[in-house]
């Protein structure tokens, strides 16, 4: 099933399998009627991306980067080709992967000619020592693992060159009201640019090696925030923040504003708190309500715990995102997600 909500639009049901649990978002904002289907489809391409990886031998990383890899291909989305402009008119793309038993992690940001930086932090885990470059080194780095660079140019869309020229007309406003303020008064007086959204990714894998059964995984990738400064880096590659998973916790994957993700540390917080026995949508709704209350910021959340419950929430007007079937129900309510639209719209 995949789905927007508090819009339903799934053509699809999407099963659980027994040794996976699954949940892919595409981003938290508010998501314009006429974009809906192409959301809920890119979502719903994603998770079928991942599950059938993982029927083919897949392991929790690979589910992860095989959903990661269909929405950075699809420019309805902040992530990959598509991606929202910077200051100067370039993409530069922040991702990050991480797993729950060891704790190993990988990220990278600020790459401007490759078109998956998910699997160039990938390979930052896995292929180093460090857990986090930056830029240039990670560009370097991307090539010595034979990753094909682009020019720059071509993970431009050229409708995010009109976005780019209304972001200015509009006297470059700050990317923190794209999260919150209506879409629709917006393409219609062309006000504020066009939004998109990050993408994430949460994954539970079947596992002996696991005092839970479960091993975690997340991943996040995003091309930022419109009009963001040249060099920008948000919550989506800092671990703990847009990415985590521990899994003596939760695994976590954010979006929506970068700038408060970060300052409340949200994928750390959830997962401590699911740690001290905080079930996990609890965790999740109390992250964004903490952030919408402490700093008036607005964000979606996807997580999961080392027993496979899934939790799915937003302060956005919409999320959207792919879950298996059946998700819906226990999504929508105790988490709140229509309650807290009403209230802030
Ligand atoms: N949450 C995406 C960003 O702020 O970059």
């Amino acid at each position: 099933m995949s789905f927007l909500l508090p819009c339903q639009a799934d053509s699809k049901t999407l099963s659980f399998t027994d040794d996976l649990r699954l949940l892919v978002h595409g981003g938290a904002w508010d998501i314009p009627a006429q974009l809906h289907e192409a959301h809920a489809r890119g979502v719903q391409s994603a998770y079928e991306a991942a599950v059938h990886c993982f029927r083919n031998g897949g392991s929790g990383l690979d589910v992860v980067i095989a959903a990661l890899d269909v929405l950075e291909d699809d420019p309805t989305f902040d992530a990959g080709r598509g991606s929202f402009l910077n200051e100067c008119g370039e993409v530069e793309l922040d991702a990050g992967v991480m797993e729950g038993q060891t704790l190993r992690a990988g990220a990278v940001a600020g790459i401007r000619n490759f078109l998956h930086p998910a699997q160039i932090a990938r390979d930052v885990m896995e292929k180093t020592n460090h857990a986090f470059l930056v830029g240039a080194g990670a560009e370097d780095f991307a090539q010595r693992c034979g990753h094909t660079p682009l020019p720059p140019e071509d993970l431009v869309d050229p409708r995010e060159r009109e976005v780019f020229a209304r972001w200015i007309a509009a006297g470059k406003p700050d990317a923190k009201i794209f999260f919150s303020s209506p879409a629709a008064e917006s393409l219609r007086s062309g006000k504020h640019p066009d939004k998109r959204g990050t993408v994430g990714v949460v994954a539970a894998v079947r596992s002996s090696q696991s005092a839970s059964g479960w091993t975690l995984f997340a991943g996040t990738s995003t091309g930022g925030t419109p009009g963001k400064m040249k060099g920008r880096v948000g919550d989506v590659p800092v671990i703990g923040a847009g990415v985590y998973a521990d899994d003596e916790g939760a695994a976590v994957s954010c979006t929506g504003w970068g700038e408060g993700l970060l300052r409340i540390s949200a994928g750390q917080r959830i997962s401590a708190a699911v740690r001290a026995g905080v079930p996990v949508g609890e965790a999740v709704q109390q992250t964004l309500l903490d952030l919408r209350r402490r700093l008036d910021g607005f964000a979606g959340i996807i997580a999961l715990d080392a027993r496979g419950n899934l939790a799915a929430s937003f302060t956005t007007p919409f999320m959207a995102f792919a879950g298996p079937s059946g998700v819906l129900a226990p999504l929508q309510q105790p988490v709140g997600c229509v309650t807290v639209r009403r209230q802030d719209y």
